[in-house]
């Protein structure tokens, strides 16, 4: 194992960790080492990211959607169980926004139908259920390190699992299969870290972000996800490992990680607080089972598409993700199984959520911007 890889498995209890180059490279290696493939289905939240889904097509399997419950914006375990057939293979417990799935219930159905339970903690570094850390219940999970995660090394991801048959599987893999990033990527990303570091601020990126995406399509920057990715086929050298300079990035965000997640519960109680004294309902999860670190604030309004356009000219950094059941709206959903009406509350959810920030740029004077921005719309 590399440094960051070791230094990874012990913050999370995890006798392997594997690097990619991202996390959804993560995934891949996970379903195609648990041996999913061609007719298989792996249930899912149908409010994610489609670069979740992306693998589980690449590998010839279904996807199949659970709608979320409208607080945690989870997976609805009351939902779970009908969605489980005899082709299941693999159910993915994604830690949305940082609030920790019910574990319990998700290991409970996963055992009674012999299927595996992956963890996607991409959204949710340091998250616990019942005091013990997201990450560490499942057969495996995954992390992911891309620019708007709980630390960012630009791009990223690790599997972690305590599976020595899993982690031979992912080793022959990786030594099989796995290419390396080209020079021109490395130095990009590099270089774009760089960027990041100096001039990306919260008054500054919505900017960034409208000029980011316009240089990912003229080809000028390495793209979290490239224009391919948006339908179910598998470039060539998606099967990628982590550059060097993604892993001594690594190394120093995880020396801060414990820094990050208080400055992150300390954020998140501040709008609690004010979001509450604007007469808002703040986040609704069970704190005596969870202690969630959020990678971001959501909060839903009647008017999305508004306070996006007003955000963005007064500086304000408002997250719109997700836009849609497979994040983001250029997805063409029926390619990738998803019917229009299948999770209606997570399709409700898109339309309102829009997320707040609280990575450690964000301080409390941005907190505090960013509800009095918010405050002006109406709560949904
Ligand atoms: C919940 C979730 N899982 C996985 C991923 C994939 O992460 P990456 O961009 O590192 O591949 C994303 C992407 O943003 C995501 O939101």
């Amino acid at each position: 194992m590399s440094k960051y890889e070791t230094n990874f498995t012990s913050k999370f209890f995890a006798k392997r960790a594997f690097s990619f180059w991202k996390a959804r490279v993560a995934l891949y290696a996970l379903l195609k080492a648990l041996g999913v493939g061609q007719g298989d289905e792996v249930i899912l939240p149908g409010y994610t990211c489609v670069m979740d889904v992306n693998p589980i097509k690449y590998l010839d399997a279904n996807p199949v959607y659970v709608d979320i419950e409208p607080k945690t914006f989870n997976m609805n375990i009351e939902l779970l169980e009908e969605k489980i057939s005899p082709k299941t293979k693999v159910i993915i417990a994604q830690h949305t926004y940082g609030y920790a799935c019910d574990m319990d219930a998700i290991l409970e159905i996963a055992g009674n139908h012999n299927v595996v339970v992956i963890e996607d903690c991409c959204l949710a570094l340091g998250s616990t259920y019942k005091g013990k850390l997201a990450g560490t219940f499942g057969r495996a999970a995954y992390f992911s390190f891309q620019w708007n995660k709980p630390y960012t090394t630009g791009l990223g991801g690790m599997a972690v699992c305590n599976d020595e048959k899993l982690a031979e599987a992912i080793d022959r893999l990786c030594e099989n299969d796995m290419v390396s990033p080209s020079f021109k990527e490395v130095a990009m990303l590099a270089a774009q870290l760089m960027v990041y570091r100096t001039f990306i601020y919260p008054g500054t990126t919505a900017l960034a972000q409208t000029l980011f995406r316009w240089l990912t399509k003229k080809g000028a920057v390495v793209g979290s996800s490239s224009t391919c990715e948006f339908e179910p086929v598998m470039a060539d050298d998606f099967f990628k490992r982590m550059s060097c300079v993604q892993a001594k990035s690594g190394i120093r965000q995880l020396k801060k990680l414990d820094k990050n997640i208080i400055h992150r519960k300390e954020m998140a109680k501040l709008y609690d607080e004010l979001l509450s004294g604007k007469d808002w309902i703040p986040r609704q999860y069970d704190s005596a089972v969870q202690d969630p670190v959020m990678v971001r604030y959501p909060v839903r309004i009647t008017e999305k598409e508004k306070a996006l356009e007003e955000a963005a000219s007064a500086g304000i950094e408002l997250g719109s993700w997700f836009e849609c059941p497979l994040h983001p709206i250029e997805t063409p959903m029926q390619m990738y199984g998803y019917e229009v009406g299948m999770c209606p509350e997570a399709e409700k959810a898109a339309r309102e959520v829009v997320n707040l920030p609280l990575h450690p740029r964000a301080g409390k004077k941005t907190v505090k911007r960013t509800v009095k921005f918010i405050s002006q719309f109406e709560q949904a």
